[in-house]
């Protein structure tokens, strides 16, 4: 029997299968944030594919928190009635639709990686100025941030419980919290980009305490049975950075804070980290935190192989597995991966015959 095509219950939500989409973004939104028929192509031909979670892609829970002009967004019931066809699709094809509520902090107002410009979209071209834990941008490229008051803060855990509330009423199932890749939250919990003196910064509990507050108030807006992932960067891959043992230690509390499954990624906070990038390169984070935090993770990061991904949940490393690129290259990955691995493909009516 296959470990990866087994169920996992997490509340009141059973995924069919343990493989996940992992968030992408697309650039592809309009101005407004919302999602467009791009969305819809891309997330829902996962779910054909036989993908058990589809998480989208890093959206907005404030305009100011896109990454790029064009990413996506849940701050007003426009977007509500955008998404839910998609994630209507999505449930009926038996994949639990998710959505990555995403604020970008300092790296927000970024061009898309295909523009011919890099770094900082300026006011003229639909920029803004971006919000931080401090005052200095990521990269001289980047926008130079406005650091977050105490007020500036609030509002942005009440942002994110907000729009974990229109998540399920645009029919989302879960929801994953991004507090990874030197986005906001990951901003609050590195050394190397919180440099506060206020109750935000400091020690490890000071720079942990606006990811807690976000999830604590997520978890409050969705009630008991929805789940809440939070995807964290495990390590900054710097000396002196955010390290795996600090990641042992959020897990736990974040576990207390209402939080069902550790996403694992790593790196993001520092433009010059070093970082080890191989097979499964993650994936040692992902069973370290699983092992000594106690909590579920999500083990993510060149997973391409079926036989790779089996054995990672299989030998107790990680209860998920995220693929990336390899279901951009294959949105048919979980069908074909059943299929070698002995478990049943689930391929929708219309595809019979291919088969
Ligand atoms: C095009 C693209 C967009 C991405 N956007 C996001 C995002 O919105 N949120 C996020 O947490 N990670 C994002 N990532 C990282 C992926 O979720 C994933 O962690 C990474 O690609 C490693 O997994 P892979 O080797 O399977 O691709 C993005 C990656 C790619 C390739």
């Amino acid at each position: 029997m296959s470990a990866l095509f087994s169920p996992l219950t997490l509340r009141g939500v059973t995924l069919p299968n343990r493989v996940a989409m992992a968030p992408m973004c697309q650039y592809s939104a309009g101005p407004d944030g919302l999602p467009t028929d791009w969305h819809r192509v891309h997330l829902c031909s996962r779910a054909v594919g036989g993908v058990g979670l589809i998480v989208t892609e890093a959206t907005a829970v404030v305009p100011e928190g896109r990454i790029s002009p064009q990413d996506t967004g849940l701050w007003s019931g426009a977007h509500i009635d955008a998404w839910r066809p998609i994630t209507r699709f999505l449930a009926e094809h038996g994949a639990v639709p998710a959505v990555q509520l995403a604020h970008a902090g300092f790296k927000a107002s970024t061009h898309r990686p295909w523009d011919a410009e890099r770094g900082g979209v300026p006011d003229a071209e639909g920029g803004w100025t971006p919000v931080g834990p401090g005052s200095e941008p990521f990269v001289p490229e980047y926008r130079r941030p406005t650091a977050l008051d105490e007020r500036g803060i609030a509002a942005v855990v009440a942002a994110f419980a907000t729009a974990a509330g229109r998540a399920l009423d645009a029919g989302f199932a879960a929801v994953e919290i991004h507090a990874a890749h030197g986005y906001l939250l990951h901003e609050f919990l590195s050394p190397l980009t919180n440099h506060r003196a206020d109750g935000y910064g400091g020690d490890r509990a000071g720079r942990m305490r606006l990811t807690l507050e976000v999830a604590r108030a997520v978890r409050a807006a969705v009630g008991e049975d929805v789940p809440v992932l939070t995807r964290i960067s495990a390590t900054d891959w710097v000396e002196g950075g955010w390290t795996v043992e600090d990641s042992v230690v959020l897990a736990g509390e974040l576990a207390a804070a209402g939080v069902d499954l550790v996403d694992a990624s790593s790196g993001g906070a520092a433009a010059t980290a070093a970082i080890p990038v191989g097979p499964g390169y993650q994936v040692p984070l992902a069973a370290r935190i699983r092992r000594e935090a106690g909590v579920l993770t999500g083990a993510v990061g060149l997973i391409v192989e079926p036989e790779q991904a089996e054995q990672i949940v299989a030998a107790g490393e990680a209860d998920l597995v995220l693929l990336g690129r390899e279901l951009l290259r294959d949105p048919y990955w979980p069908n074909r991966a059943a299929a070698k691995l002995g478990a049943t493909p689930t391929w929708p009516n219309q595809y019979t015959r291919a088969h």
